[in-house]
C-alpha cells in the first residue's frame, strides 16, 4: 500500500527540508550576484508570489489526489478526468529533471560537505580574501577529491531514500532546519560588523538593470528553491493525509524557503564588498566568503563547522527529494524493491555527475552552445540552464494547465478542501495570470517578442 506521512507536520516538515537546500544558500546569492541584484530579487519575489504558490498548491494537490509516483499519478488522472494519455509524459519529464539536477546538486553538496573540514581544521582563522579564493581554486581544480565527496553524497542520499524517506527525515528537518536559520542569523551579525552591511542591502533591494536572461533565470529559480515543476513537491503530496490544508502548508513552505534565501543574501553581500570582492564571482561565491566571515568572527571556527554541517544536511534533505519520484516510479512499475531502486538510481546519478566533476577543472575548456538559449556554457552550466531555466518551468506551465483547465472544477475543489474565496482566488490565478507569465518570460528570453532593456 502506498504509505502516509505521520502527521501535517511530518509533510510540512519534509517539503521545507526539500524546498530549504542549496539553491537558497548557494545558489541565490550567485545568481543574484551575477545579474546585477536588487531587479533580479523582485521578479523572484514576484515569481514566488504569483506564479510559485499557486502551482504548489497545484502540485500538492494533484499528488495528493493520485497518490502514486508523479509519473501513475497523471496516467490515472488523465483518465480520471477524460484527458489525453500523454499526459503521463509530464511525470517523465519531472522525473528525468530530478535525476539531472541531482546529479549536479551532489557535487556542490560535496563542496559543502568537504568545508566542514576545511572549517574545522581552523584553515580559516585570519583568512584574507586572497587565501579563501585559492583554497577554493585548489578544491575544484583536484578531480579526484571532487570525485570522493560527490561519491559520497550520493551513497549517503540513496541510503536514506533505500529505507523509505519517512524515516529519518523529520528529525533532520525538526531540529536541523532551525538550527541552521540560527546559524544564519550569527552570519548576517557578523556581516553588520563589516561596516559595509548597508551596501550589502542596497545591492539587494535597490532596483537596477535586468537582461531578458536574468528574467528566465529569476524565474526559474523560483521554480529551483521551491522544488517546485518536477514531481517532488508531487511525490510528497501523494503521502499526504487527506485533512491537511493544502493552501495553509504552502504559505509556509513558500515563507520559510524566502526568508532563509534573503538572509543568505544580506549575509554574503556585505562580506562580499568589505573585501573587495566582486558579486559576480560565480558558484564558487559562498565557498569565497562565508569563510571569510568565519576566520574573523567570535567562536568562528565552531560557528562555522557547524554551518557547513547543516548545510550539507539541508542539501541532503533536498537531494532525497530530487530522486525520490523516481524510486517510487521504479517501485511501482518494475517490481524492484526500494534498496535496489535506490542503487540503480544512485548509479545513473554518479556517473552522470562526473561531467560536472570534470567541467571545473579537466573539461573547463569544454563548453556547449544552444541557439538562443546560451553560449559557451560549461557542463555543468549547461545542466543548470535546461533543468531550472527550461524543464521545471514547463513541468510548472503543465500542471497548472492540467489543475486549473483540464481537470473538472469539482474534482479539484473537493481536493483543495479550503474556502471558498481561497479556492477561487487560487483557481484564477492559475488559470489566467500564471500560465500567461511563464509563457512570457519563455518568449522573451528566446527574443520572440522583443528585448526588453
Ligand atoms: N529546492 C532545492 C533547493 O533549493 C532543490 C530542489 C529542486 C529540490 C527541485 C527538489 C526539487 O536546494
Amino acid at each position: 500500500m502506498h504509505g502516509q506521512w505521520s502527521s501535517r507536520l511530518v509533510f510540512i516538515l519534509a517539503a521545507t527540508g526539500s524546498a530549504v537546500g542549496l539553491g537558497n544558500i548557494w545558489k541565490f546569492p550567485y545568481i543574484t550576484g551575477e545579474n546585477g541584484g536588487g531587479t533580479f530579487v523582485l521578479v523572484y519575489l514576484l515569481c514566488i508570489a504569483l506564479i510559485g504558490i499557486p502551482i504548489m498548491m497545484a502540485e500538492i494537490m494533484l499528488g495528493r489526489r493520485g497518490r502514486q509516483s508523479p509519473i501513475n499519478t497523471m496516467k490515472l488522472l488523465a483518465k480520471d478526468e477524460n484527458r489525453n494519455r500523454n499526459w503521463v509524459w509530464l511525470g517523465w519529464m519531472g522525473m528525468v529533471a530530478g535525476f539531472l539536477i541531482l546529479s549536479y546538486y551532489s557535487v556542490i553538496a560535496g563542496w559543502a560537505m568537504s568545508y566542514i573540514f576545511r572549517t574545522g581544521s581552523g584553515m580559516f582563522i585570519g583568512a584574507t580574501a586572497d587565501g579563501v579564493n585559492s583554497i577554493f581554486g585548489d578544491l575544484v581544480s583536484d578531480p579526484e577529491r571532487l570525485l570522493a565527496w560527490h561519491t559520497i553524497f550520493i551513497v549517503m542520499t540513496m541510503i536514506v531514500v533505500a529505507r523509505g524517506v519517512k524515516n529519518g527525515l523529520e528529525v533532520a528537518v525538526r531540529y536541523l532546519m532551525p538550527a541552521l536559520f540560527v546559524l544564519l542569523l550569527m552570519v548576517v551579525a557578523y556581516s553588520m560588523t563589516t561596516g559595509h552591511f548597508m551596501e550589502g542591502v542596497r545591492f539587494l533591494f535597490t532596483p537596477g538593470k535586468i537582461t531578458q536572461e536574468g528574467v528566465l533565470t529569476a524565474m526559474g529559480h523560483a521554480f529551483f528553491t521551491i522544488s517546485l515543476g518536477m514531481g517532488a513537491i508531487m511525490v510528497y503530496g501523494s503521502y499526504l493525509p487527506r485533512n491537511t490544508s493544502i493552501a495553509q502548508a504552502t504559505m509556509f513552505i513558500a515563507a520559510a524557503d524566502t526568508i532563509v534565501a534573503l538572509l543568505a543574501g544580506l549575509a554574503i553581500f556585505p562580506i562580499v564588498f568589505a573585501n573587495g570582492l566582486t558579486p559576480d564571482a560565480g558558484p564558487g561565491l559562498i565557498f569565497k566568503t562565508l569563510p571569510i566571515a568565519f576566520g574573523h568572527m567570535e567562536a568562528g571556527t565552531l560557528v562555522g563547522t557547524a554551518f557547513f554541517i547543516l548545510l550539507s544536511f539541508a542539501a541532503w534533505t533536498s537531494a532525497i527529494s530530487l530522486i525520490e519520484p523516481a524510486v517510487a516510479w521504479l517501485v511501482e512499475n518494475k517490481g524492484v524493491n526500494r534498496l535496489y531502486a535506490s542503487m540503480y538510481m544512485g548509479i545513473a546519478t554518479w556517473l552522470l555527475g562526473l561531467g560536472t566533476v570534470f567541467s571545473f577543472n579537466i573539461w573547463s575548456d569544454k563548453t556547449w552552445t544552444i541557439p538562443y538559449l546560451f553560449k559557451d556554457y560549461s557542463f555543468f552550466d549547461t545542466l543548470d540552464y535546461l533543468t531550472a531555466n527550461i524543464m521545471l518551468p514547463m513541468g510548472g506551465l503543465f500542471i497548472a494547465i492540467f489543475a486549473a483547465w483540464l481537470m473538472r472544477e469539482k474534482s479539484s475543489r473537493e481536493e483543495m478542501d479550503t474556502t471558498d474565496w481561497v479556492y477561487k482566488i487560487w483557481r484564477i490565478l492559475l488559470r489566467y495570470v500564471t500560465p500567461v507569465a511563464v509563457i512570457i518570460v519563455f518568449l522573451k528570453a528566446v527574443g520572440a517578442i522583443g528585448v526588453v532593456e
